[in-house]
């Protein structure tokens, strides 16, 4: 059964496909008013571990325009693996729904959900990456830069995260240079890093991991940052404060990519660290129609996963 649980296993072609159908429907929806019924009498359950705004609203609103339905369960009640096991949760739901989508802690929770699935899981944001973001993301760059994206450079600046990781399977994947730039000890993980190295391999894309922002953002077509502390990790959030103080996207940062450079975060921002008001509000942002399309990129997945 196929599921959508990284960047890392779709294949170059396969994600160009899900991007253009994706660009198709969000046509279909700015012409129609709607899209049409692909999805009727399909429905969609939401686990979240986590809090979320845009996952769960798009998610929710993809499947009422494709003419499905969506069931949100909060982090309250199904309880993933505490009130009951992951194993019995994925039995059980999947049995009356078509569709998964869930937001974790641990990854591995996604794996074991989808070996005792019925139906296709969506990994909504694991602690190892967040492939739906990642889709909307290289959507919303085909859109500013043109869908030739060999040679693009796209420059992470902060934590080697879930948004990283995925960010670097596709850029990777699509031909895009890739780089990051964040204090030593928060690089992306070693297996992250030698599978993005793999796929570069086959699509010549260059990367380059640096604890210098300016030389991350050297000629870069795209600047992203998010959140210094990821969801979990609150706990670290002062020390990281402090450490991660010279890796802000500030106007300086910016000023230092290309002219055109456009700049990108998954949100929530937390203006005046990782971003500041002036970068987030100012010409060469695009996170509100980055946040649009985390709607249109899910609704190709949707599609492909139950149609
Ligand atoms: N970017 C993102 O996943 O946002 P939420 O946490 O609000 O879903
Ligand atoms: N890295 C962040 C992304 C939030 C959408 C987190 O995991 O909390």
């Amino acid at each position: 059964m196929k599921h959508f649980l990284s960047i890392a296993d779709q294949s170059p072609q396969e994600m160009r496909r899900l991007l253009g159908l994706a660009i198709e429907l969000k046509e279909e929806r700015r012409q129609r008013g709607n899209n049409h019924s692909l999805l009727a009498g399909k429905t969609l359950g939401m686990v979240f571990q986590k809090p979320s705004l845009r996952t769960r609203v798009s998610f929710e609103m993809a499947m009422i325009h494709l003419g499905g339905q969506a069931l949100y369960l909060s982090p309250f009640e199904i309880q993933l693996g505490e009130r009951e096991s992951v194993p019995d949760v994925a039995r059980v739901l999947s049995r009356y729904v078509d569709a998964i989508m869930a937001r974790v802690f641990g990854h591995q929770d996604i794996l074991t959900l989808t070996e005792y699935s019925r139906v296709p899981v969506i990994n909504g944001l694991s602690d190892y990456n967040h492939p739906c973001q990642g889709m909307a993301d290289f959507l919303t760059i085909v859109e500013k830069k043109g869908s030739d994206l060999s040679g693009r450079k796209l420059a992470f600046i902060g934590d080697g995260n879930n948004v990283a990781t995925s960010l670097l399977f596709g850029a990777a994947k699509l031909g895009m240079d890739f780089a990051i730039a964040g204090p030593p000890g928060y690089e992306l993980p070693a297996d992250v890093w030698q599978l993005g190295q793999q796929f570069a391999a086959t699509s010549g894309s260059h990367l380059l991991a640096t604890n210098d922002p300016a030389a991350a953002v050297a000629g870069a077509d795209i600047i992203y940052t998010d959140v210094w502390a990821s969801m979990g990790q609150e706990e670290e959030k002062e020390e990281r404060a402090r450490t991660f103080g010279p890796y802000q996207v500030n106007a300086d940062l910016v000023a230092q990519a290309k002219e055109d450079v456009i700049v990108m975060h998954c949100l929530p921002a937390h203006r005046g660290q990782e971003i500041t008001d002036e970068v987030a509000d100012g010409p060469h942002s695009v996170l509100w129609d980055q946040a649009e399309n985390r709607m249109h990129a899910q609704k190709a997945i949707l599609v492909d996963l139950l149609t």
